[in-house]
C-alpha cells in the first residue's frame, strides 16, 4: 500500500536561501480543514488552553514541552508559521557571527531505505527518513538580528531558542569570544534561551564538530557563557556510546540554569539509487534525521537521566531525534525529558504539533 504524503513545508529541490527568501509553502485546503478539525477537538478536550502549559525555566513558558528543533525554521516567516501551526516553543536553524554561504546544493533527501553500517539510499519521494547536508548557511547579524528581534517583539508569549555556531574559529580564545557574541545578540533581541550547537554532524572539521567531544574545553565555554549571559543556556550534542564522561563535566555549569538538547542529526553515507554520492564525492557522508535516529535519541535520554539522578544536578533534557509518531513525544516525557522537540516531522507533516497537543491531552484524561 502506498502511503501519501503532504509536501514538506521546506522545499528540498530549492536553495535553503531561497526558501528563506519564498517562505513556507501555502497549506492546501485538506491541511486546513485538518487543522480545524485537531483545533476543535483539543478545545474539547482543555477548553482553557493551560492543561499542557509548562515553565520549563523561569520566563520560558512553553504552551506544551513539544516544540520546534534547530533546522526546521529559519528566519520570522518560518517561526511564525511553525507557532501557527501549535508548536509550544521554537528554536531558530544556528546562526552565525557572520554571513556564510555553506555547502552547495543538493542539501537535503528523503531517504527510502538503508541503515548507519551500510549507508541510506534517497528517495524521490517524503518518507520518514532524512539527510542533510546544509553547513549551516547564514544570511549574517545584519539579517538575522533586526529580523529576530521583529519576530520576538510581535510574539512574545511563545519562547525563542537561539542556535549558534563558531565559524573558522583559529583558538580556544576565538571560540569562546564568538560563542559570547551571539549569545550576547540572543539576549538583546529578547530569546528565552541561547543553544550552542557544538555538535553538527556536517561541519569541517576545526568548526563545530568535534567541539563536544572535549568535556573540559565545553565545560570552559560555558562558565564563561554563564558568566556574561543572564538567559537560559542549551547545549546541542550528538549521540555519543558514552555521555556520562560530557555530562558529568557539563551537569555543575548547567544546573539550575540549561540544559542539554540531545541529540543531533548523525553522520552516514547516502548515496543515490545508482551507487554515486548524493551530495557529491567530496560529501559521502550527511546527517541523518527522524525514524532512524530514533535508538540513539532514547539511548542519550537514558544517559543523561541516568546523570541527573546519580548526581541530583538540575540541568533540564530536550529530547530530540527519531519523533516519528505523536507517541513518541508522550513517551520521551514519560521516560523523564523536560521537553521533545521535532525538526523532521515538523518540516514533513503541518498537523504534527496538533496532533501530539491531542494525543497529550488525551493522555491527561485517561490518567
Ligand atoms: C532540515 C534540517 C536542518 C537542520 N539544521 C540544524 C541546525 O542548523 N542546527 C542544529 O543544531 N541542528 C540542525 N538539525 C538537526 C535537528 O535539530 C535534530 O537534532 C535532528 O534532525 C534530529 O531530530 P529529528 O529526527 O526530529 O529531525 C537539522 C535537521 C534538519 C532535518
Amino acid at each position: 500500500m502506498t502511503i501519501s504524503r503532504p509536501a514538506p513545508l521546506y522545499n528540498n529541490k530549492i536553495h535553503f536561501f531561497e526558501n528563506y527568501a519564498r517562505g513556507p509553502r501555502m497549506l492546501t485546503n485538506a491541511e486546513r480543514a485538518s487543522i480545524n478539525k485537531l483545533k476543535k477537538e483539543i478545545a474539547r478536550l482543555d477548553p482553557t488552553g493551560l492543561l499542557l502549559v509548562k515553565n520549563i525555566f523561569p520566563n520560558f513558558k512553553a504552551s506544551m514541552p513539544f516544540g520546534i528543533a534547530s533546522g526546521a525554521a529559519y528566519g520570522g516567516r518560518f517561526l511564525g508559521m511553525y507557532k501557527e501551526l501549535g508548536y509550544g516553543f521554537l528554536t531558530q536553524k544556528t546562526v552565525r557571527d557572520r554571513e556564510w554561504e555553506a555547502n552547495p546544493m543538493p542539501h537535503s533527501f528523503y531517504l527510502s531505505k538503508g541503515s548507519f553500517g551500510k549507508g541510506f539510499v534517497t528517495s524521490s519521494k517524503p518518507t520518514e527518513m532524512m539527510a542533510n547536508s546544509f553547513g549551516m548557511h547564514c544570511l549574517g547579524p545584519k539579517v538575522w538580528e533586526p529580523e529576530l528581534a521583529a519576530f520576538k517583539g510581535e510574539n512574545r508569549s511563545v519562547p525563542l531558542i537561539i542556535s549558534g555556531v563558531i565559524t573558522q574559529a583559529r583558538s580556544h580564545d576565538e571560540i569562546i569570544g564568538q560563542y559570547v557574541e551571539i549569545g550576547k545578540k540572543a539576549e538583546k533581541i529578547g530569546a528565552d534561551a541561547y543553544e550552542i550547537n557544538i555538535s553538527c554532524p556536517n561541519e569541517m572539521a576545526g568548526n563545530s564538530k568535534d567541539i563536544q567531544d572535549d568535556a573540559a574545553f565545553t565545560g570552559e565555554i560555558l562558565e564563561e557563557l554563564t558568566r556574561k549571559l543572564g538567559i537560559p543556556i542549551l547545549v546541542k550534542i550528538g549521540h555519543r556510546e558514552n555521555l556520562e564522561t560530557f555530562a558529568l563535566v557539563v551537569a555543575p555549569l548547567l544546573s539550575g540554569r540549561g540544559g542539554i538538547v540531545a541529540i543531533n542529526s548523525k553522520p552516514a553515507a547516502v548515496r543515490n539509487r545508482n551507487g554515486s554520492y548524493a551530495f557529491g564525492s567530496s560529501r559521502p557522508k550527511a546527517g541523518i534525521s527522524y525514524k532512524p535516529l530514533k535508538p540513539y535519541a532514547k539511548d542519550a535520554l537514558k544517559q543523561l537521566l541516568k546523570v541527573r539522578k546519580e548526581t541530583g544536578y538540575n540541568f533540564k533534557i530536550f529530547s530530540v531525534g527519531g519523533v516519528v509518531t505523536p507517541g513518541d513525544v508522550l513517551e520521551r516525557l514519560r521516560m523523564g525529558a523536560d521537553a521533545v522537540e521535532s525538526a523532521a516531522a515538523a518540516v514533513s507533516r503541518p498537523t504534527f504539533a496538533l496532533e501530539v497537543k491531542k494525543r497529550l491531552l488525551q493522555s491527561i484524561s485517561k490518567e
